[in-house]
């Protein structure tokens, strides 16, 4: 077994991360200040959403589509804001400003539904408005995740179906997602893969996660995992690049025998999978020559999209 002992959110260590400035329902104080209420939603259930984007070149990477996902969760947990995706990139604009960033930048967004009147679940206890947080953090992913690549342990915990939670909601509750973490720690990897309820191979715990076989990119069918951006640029970017491109149902035995394996986040863009459950994924070590084009490919939208967002519509 490799030793890398990583996550796939690893950064380079960055000391004004110690000082940083952060968001609070319409304030921007230091971190040490940055505090929410015992009773809030988030805090006591888990009852909030959340988004994370990079900031490149002083432009949040795919703002539209991630307000699509966020806005889409937030109309289906009746979490309502009085604000709308330019309010958002406005808190999200003026938190970055205030700590002097326009790149290698990562925001966690987070909307609770407030500030409890009792500690108990009911949802119409939440009397106090949301409870809205945005964390921007100076983040550059690390070389060696990228550079190694990650051990996955594919683990018990699945991903369940739609009618428990859904796993389209980013929730704050990640505790199915942790779980499996968990799991994959004591099986000594870095991180889950997490089969759906029927046994195929799905996701892992925090990232979207793809295979490479005979020069075919697969994932799987999607109803059982987050309908991450980053997974859909990326098959958006094979069909218009004709690299044949699968979502499709496929076993453990596809994934072992795979020329390569990497996972997908707005985070770390293409992650390069190194083994799953101690069977060494490919024979390059780090990423292989179709994670490293579509890695590539991504970069060029990356820029485009921002490039496009500086662009005045006329
Ligand atoms: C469980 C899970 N899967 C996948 C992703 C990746 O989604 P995206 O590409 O939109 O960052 C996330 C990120 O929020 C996640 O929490």
């Amino acid at each position: 077994m490799i030793e890398l002992g990583q996550t796939t959110h690893d950064a380079e260590a960055d000391a004004r991360n110690d000082d940083l400035l952060i968001y609070v329902n319409g304030e921007i104080v230091h971190k040490d200040a940055a505090k929410v209420s015992v009773y809030d939603s988030g805090f006591m259930l888990g009852d909030g959403m959340w988004e994370g984007m990079r900031l490149y070149d002083g432009c949040w990477a795919f703002f539209d589509e991630h307000m699509d996902r966020l806005f889409n969760s937030l109309k289906s947990v009746s979490l309502e804001i009085d604000m709308g995706p330019a309010d958002i990139r406005d808190i999200l604009n003026r938190t970055a400003a205030a700590n002097g960033m326009t790149g290698d930048a990562h925001c966690r967004l987070m909307i609770t539904r407030g500030r409890k009147a009792k500690p108990f679940q009911h949802p119409s206890l939440s009397r106090f408005g949301p409870t809205i947080v945005a964390i921007v953090e100076h983040s550059k992913p690390a070389e060696n995740v990228q550079a190694k690549g990650i051990r996955l342990a594919t683990v018990p915990q699945v991903r369940g179906l739609p009618t428990s939670q859904d796993a389209k909601f980013n929730s704050h509750s990640k505790l199915n997602c942790v779980i499996a973490c968990l799991q994959a720690e004591q099986a000594g990897a870095d991180e889950a893969l997490m089969l759906d309820p029927h046994g195929f191979v799905n996701t892992t715990n925090a990232c979207n996660f793809f295979i490479v076989r005979r020069g075919e990119v697969w994932t799987s069918t999607g109803d059982y995992c987050m309908n991450g951006v980053t997974r859909q640029k990326v098959i958006d970017l094979c069909r218009e690049n004709d690299i044949p491109v699968r979502e499709k149902n496929y076993s453990l035995y596809e994934a072992y025998g795979a020329d390569e394996a990497f996972l997908t986040g707005t985070f770390g863009a293409q992650t390069p999978v190194a083994e799953i459950d101690g069977k060494v994924i490919g024979s390059t070590s780090g990423a292989g020559p179709m994670t490293l084009r579509l890695r590539a490919l991504y970069k060029a939208l990356v820029a485009a999209d921002v490039a496009a967002q500086k662009t005045p519509l006329i």
